[in-house]
């Protein structure tokens, strides 16, 4: 991504130079894990984001650099826990930790990069009390987030839980306040108005369901080579997208009685059933239902971004970031 690429380069550098230390050496068979899910890639869109808000407030990003490796590992902790409750061998183009090890490594090398992320957060100076409140609130809400879609998962397509609404209250609880509260805490940082702080919230919000929906898009009709992940994991799983509640709202007849026998039928050879499914999905032109959702979150992002007051050269990379988002393949 073009306009992250400067934070980029120094998230990662940052990262590595934090982590050969040797407060994180030994045991190996712990910080190993945590080095290969922290410095293996991924597009760092979290800590770019902290970066970047905080630019647009003040002159400088380096006084936010502890706080976005904050919320970066932060997110990269989720991605491990999220890998075994997904079954999913491939993040970021190599295998899952999970995977790589075994799963006790996974919940226990998990463990410790959430505390590795506190411990990048103590050094956050004097935003520590005001932004600490703020991971907090945020982790928890992620944690939320991810027990309903353990819910959505398990529940029957004709639980009426199965809905939009619920799917969007999920979504923005497992990923949307997160790149949310990255905005917030670089403008806070920054030094925002308390008032900005929260335009700035907002537009992660919405930035983050888009980003979610997209996710969702690209975990069905994705290229496993970019996207990095094993696509038709959400299908093989269940997983309540936005892509099945469309369709299900879409289709009539027959068509969605074969997609709720499809995602029902535990017997049904993995290959077949996605083929099935993505066919399915392709007649109720469910991509091009939710991209054009997906625009909306986008657009209105855009609109905050306008009130708020500094001088429209500081919102030119935040912009360029939404449109590079916008047709995201990664
Ligand atoms: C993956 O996030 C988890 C979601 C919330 C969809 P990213 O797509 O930002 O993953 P990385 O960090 O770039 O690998
Ligand atoms: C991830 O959602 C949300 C969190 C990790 C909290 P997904 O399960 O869709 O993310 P991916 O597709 O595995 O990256
Ligand atoms: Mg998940
Ligand atoms: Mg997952
Ligand atoms: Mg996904």
């Amino acid at each position: 991504m073009k306009s992250l690429e400067a934070y980029q380069s120094c998230i990662n550098n940052a990262l590595v130079s934090r982590l050969q230390g040797d407060e994180f050496s030994e045991p190996k068979g712990l910080y190993e894990p945590c080095k290969y899910i922290l410095q293996n890639g991924g597009k760092r869109v979290r800590a770019s984001l902290v970066l970047l808000a905080s630019k647009m407030f003040s002159d400088s990003y380096e006084q936010a650099l502890p706080v976005s490796l904050a919320f970066e590992t932060f997110h990269n902790f989720t991605l491990i826990h999220d890998d075994i409750m997904d079954k999913a061998p491939i993040r970021r183009g190599i295998p899952t930790v999970h995977v790589k090890w075994d799963e006790n490594t996974a919940i226990l090398s998990g463990d410790a990069v959430m505390i590795i992320a506190y411990r990048f957060f103590e050094e956050s100076g004097i935003f520590v009390p005001q932004l600490f409140r703020l991971l907090n609130k945020t982790a928890l809400e992620v944690c939320e987030g991810q027990q309903y879609d353990v819910d959505l998962e398990k529940a029957s397509l004709s639980d009426s839980f199965v809905s939009e609404s619920v799917y969007l209250k999920m979504i923005e609880l497992k990923t949307s306040v997160l790149l949310a509260a990255c905005l917030k805490a670089g403008a806070i940082v920054g030094g925002a108005s308390a008032e900005d702080a929260d335009r700035m919230y907002e537009i992660g919000r919405l930035i983050g369901v888009a980003f979610q929906l997209q996710d969702d898009v690209l975990d069905t009709f994705g290229n496993e080579k970019t996207f990095g992940k094993k696509i038709g994991g959400d299908i093989r799983v269940n997983k309540k997208t936005y892509l099945l509640i469309k369709a299900l709202q879409v289709l009539q007849n027959t068509d969605k009685e074969d997609l709720l026998h499809l995602m029902s039928d535990e017997s049904i050879d993995e290959v077949e059933k996605f083929n099935k499914v993505v066919s399915l999905y392709n007649k109720a032109d469910v991509k091009a239902l939710t991209v054009s959702k997906i625009s909306t979150y986008f657009e209105k992002a855009q609109s905050i971004l306008e009130e708020i007051q500094i001088d429209d050269s500081k919102k030119q990379e935040l912009r360029l970031f939404m449109t590079e988002l916008l047709c995201r393949e990664y």
